[in-house]
C-alpha cells in the first residue's frame, strides 16, 4: 500500500491532530470520554484559514497522501458543514482532499468513489446515501489496500468497512422522544416528571429506510415512548405505528409534508381530534411537517396551538424556528467533533495503526461488527440555544436571528 511508505512523515501529523484534539469538547458539558477526545471549536472555523502557523507548517510534511471524502448531498446544510470540516481537518493535517457531494443520487456516489479509487486515494471517508449500495466500491478499495471509514452512516453488507465514526444513534432517538415528552409537558427539561397528564395524540415519522441510522433513531424513540403508549397517555390516531409506514425515503422534506397532509386529511379533518405532537427525526422533515400543520390552520406558533415537533441536526433554519417558538426542539450533533474523529481515524490507518474505538459491539453491518467511535449529542431547546450553539461557536447570534448560515 502506497501509504505505508510514508508512515514516518505522517507520525508528526498524527501527533498534531491528536494534540489539537486534547482540549475538551465544545458545546457539550457531559464530560464523557467521547467528548473529551473531541476538539475545541477551533476545528470548524480556524481550520479553514490555516490555524496557527506552526501546526500548518509541520503538518504540511504529511507528503502527497490524498483522501477521498464522499458526502451524500448539499441540499442539507449539515452535510455541507461536515464536508467543510472534514476537508479543513485533513488539509490541516497535511493531506490532499478530494471532496465530492452526490446530490443524493446513488449511482453518482458510486461513480465518485470509483473515481477516487482510480485516482489513487490513500484512504476513503464515506457518508453513504444508501448504506447497502457500495459493496463493489468497497471490494475495489480493499483490493487496492485503501482503508474505508464509514462516516455518520454505517455502510452495510460489506466486510471492507474498516472503522465507523458516528454519534450514539440510539441515544439520539431517545433524546428526540424525550424532547417530544418535554414539549407535551409530561417531562421537564431536567428529566423530572412534568405537570401534564394527557392523554395526547401524536404522529410518528422515521428517516430514510436505506439509512442504517434511521432504525436506531426510531428504536431509541419508540422504546422511550412505549410506556406512554402502554398506559394510553399517548395515542397515534392514524394507527401508523410501524417503521415502514413512518419512514421518509431519502429524508425528503416534501415527502414528509405530503405524509403529514395526508394524515391530517384522513384522520383529523372534520373530527374533534386534536393533534398534540409529532415525532420527527430530522430538521428537514420537521420543517415539512410544520408547513403542513400551519397550512391546515394550526399555529402558526406553539403558543397559538401548533403541535410540538421534534427534530435533529440543529440546522440553522430550525434553530430560528425554535427561537421563534415554532419548532419545539432539535438534537445537536456537533459536526466539528465528528469530522475531527474521522481525521484521527484516517491518520491512524495511514500511520499503519488501528484507530481507537469506544464501541465494538453495537454496529453490526450484516457481515461484521464494525469498530466504532461514538460521540454524544445534546437536546436543543429555546432555553439552551445560547449555551449549546452560540457560545460554542457553532452558530452566531446573527445566524440564529436570521435563520440563515453565513
Ligand atoms: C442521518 C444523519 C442525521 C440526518 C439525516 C438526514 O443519517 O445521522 O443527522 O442528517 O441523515 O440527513
Amino acid at each position: 500500500m502506497r501509504a505505508r511508505r510514508i508512515v514516518a512523515a505522517l507520525g508528526m501529523s498524527t501527533m498534531l491532530v491528536l494534540a489539537g484534539c486534547a482540549g475538551g469538547g465544545a458545546g457539550s458539558d457531559d464530560g464523557d470520554d467521547a467528548t473529551d477526545a473531541a476538539p475545541t471549536e477551533d476545528t470548524g472555523s480556524e481550520a479553514d484559514t490555516g490555524s496557527e502557523g506552526g501546526e500548518t507548517e509541520a503538518a504540511a510534511g504529511g507528503g502527497d497522501l490524498s483522501i477521498g471524502v464522499a458526502m451524500p448531498t448539499q441540499t442539507s446544510e449539515r452535510w455541507i458543514a461536515d464536508g467543510d470540516a472534514v476537508q479543513a481537518g485533513l488539509e490541516e493535517a497535511g493531506y490532499t482532499v478530494d471532496l465530492q457531494f452526490a446530490g443524493d443520487d446513488i449511482p453518482t456516489q458510486s461513480q465518485q468513489i470509483d473515481q477516487m479509487i482510480t485516482n489513487g486515494a490513500d484512504a476513503l471517508i464515506i457518508a453513504a446515501i444508501d448504506g447497502t449500495a457500495l459493496s463493489s466500491q468497497l471490494d475495489a478499495a480493499a483490493d487496492a489496500g485503501i482503508p474505508v471509514i464509514s462516516y455518520d452512516r454505517l455502510i452495510r453488507d460489506s466486510e471492507n468497512v474498516d472503522f465507523y465514526v458516528t454519534f450514539d444513534n440510539y441515544q439520539v432517538g431517545v433524546q428526540q422522544a424525550t424532547s417530544l415528552l418535554v414539549g407535551l409537558g409530561l417531562l421537564n427539561e431536567d428529566g423530572s416528571e412534568g405537570d401534564a397528564t394527557g392523554p395526547f395524540n401524536v404522529e410518528l415519522f422515521a428517516g430514510s429506510p436505506d439509512d442504517n441510522n434511521a432504525t436506531f433513531f426510531w428504536d431509541g424513540a419508540i422504546d422511550t415512548l412505549q410506556p406512554y403508549f402502554d398506559d394510553e397517555t399517548l395515542t397515534v390516531p392514524s394507527g401508523q405505528t410501524d417503521f415502514d409506514q413512518a419512514a421518509i425515503l431519502r429524508w425528503q422534506q416534501e415527502t414528509a409534508q405530503k405524509r403529514m397532509e395526508d394524515i391530517l386529511t384522513a384522520t383529523y379533518t372534520g373530527t374533534d381530534l386534536v393533534l398534540d405532537g409529532v415525532l420527527s427525526p430530522y430538521d428537514g422533515l420537521s420543517r415539512g411537517i410544520i408547513t403542513a400543520l400551519q397550512n391546515s390552520g394550526l399555529g402558526p406558533s406553539i403558543e397559538e396551538g401548533l403541535p410540538i415537533v421534534s427534530g435533529q441536526d440543529a440546522e440553522i433554519a430550525s434553530v430560528k424556528l425554535i427561537a421563534d417558538g415554532v419548532q419545539f426542539a432539535t438534537i445537536f450533533k456537533d459536526t466539528r467533533k465528528l469530522a475531527a474523529q474521522a481525521v484521527i481515524a484516517a491518520d491512524a490507518f495511514l500511520a499503519g495503526e488501528e484507530p481507537e474505538a469506544n464501541d465494538t459491539e453495537t454496529y453490526d453491518n450484516g457481515v461484521k461488527v464494525v469498530p466504532s467511535y461514538l460521540l454524544e449529542s445534546d437536546i436543543v431547546y429555546d432555553s439552551n440555544i445560547q449555551e449549546l450553539l452560540v457560545d460554542s461557536g457553532y452558530w452566531s447570534a446573527e445566524e440564529v436571528e436570521s435563520g440563515v448560515a453565513e
